[in-house]
């Protein structure tokens, strides 16, 4: 009576994505460990001290130029760059025309959604569950337990953009950052 003919599959379509996972899993090891050294050798020696930092890369993977930048976006723009450990992170431009020292982390602190600027409302808006940040990522609305994460920028001699840990102080909670 009972339908047990399709059973002998279940345990290989499990094995199968398992192994699946597995390769994933190790091919991204494998990229991950290929490209530290190229992260490691476009940090300019210049921006030492602060540690960890990364060129700030546009959406086709290309050194953000500031120059170029500045000339394509307006005061109160903020533009999705390629930041820390590969996070899509806001640069701010600032009203005199300058990329404000700090960046953005565009990660929702509630699952993970990459939360989209809302120019008009002047917030950041998740559309997974409806949180709120205000224009410097502050969260001003839940579920998000936390304000977005920050990193420093820094403009390079060479006209790049060097996004840095930020372990300081949170500016806008004045509390220790939850992400450091
Ligand atoms: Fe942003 Fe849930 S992931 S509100």
């Amino acid at each position: 009576m009972t339908q047990i003919s399709g059973s002998p599959d279940v345990p290989d379509l499990g094995r199968r994505q398992f192994m699946n996972l597995l390769t994933f899993g190790t091919i991204t090891g494998v990229a991950a460990g290929a490209l530290y050294p190229a992260v490691k050798y476009l940090i300019p020696p210049s921006s030492g001290g602060t540690g960890g930092g990364v060129t700030a890369k546009d959406a086709l993977g290309n050194d953000v130029k500031v120059t170029e930048f500045l000339a394509s976006h307006n005061a109160g723009d903020r533009v999705l760059a390629q930041g820390l450990k590969g996070d899509p992170t806001y640069i701010v431009v600032q009203g005199d025309d300058t990329i404000a020292d700090y960046g953005i982390n565009a990660v929702c602190t509630h699952l993970g959604c990459v939360v989209p600027w809302n120019a008009s409302e002047n917030k950041f808006m998740c559309p997974c569950h409806g949180s709120q940040y205000n224009a410097e990522g502050k969260v001003v609305r839940g579920p998000a337990p936390l304000s977005l994460a920050l990193a420093h920028t820094t403009v390079t001699d060479d006209d790049k953009l060097v996004l840095s840990p930020w372990t300081e102080t949170d500016f806008r909670t004045d509390e220790d950052p939850w992400w450091a």
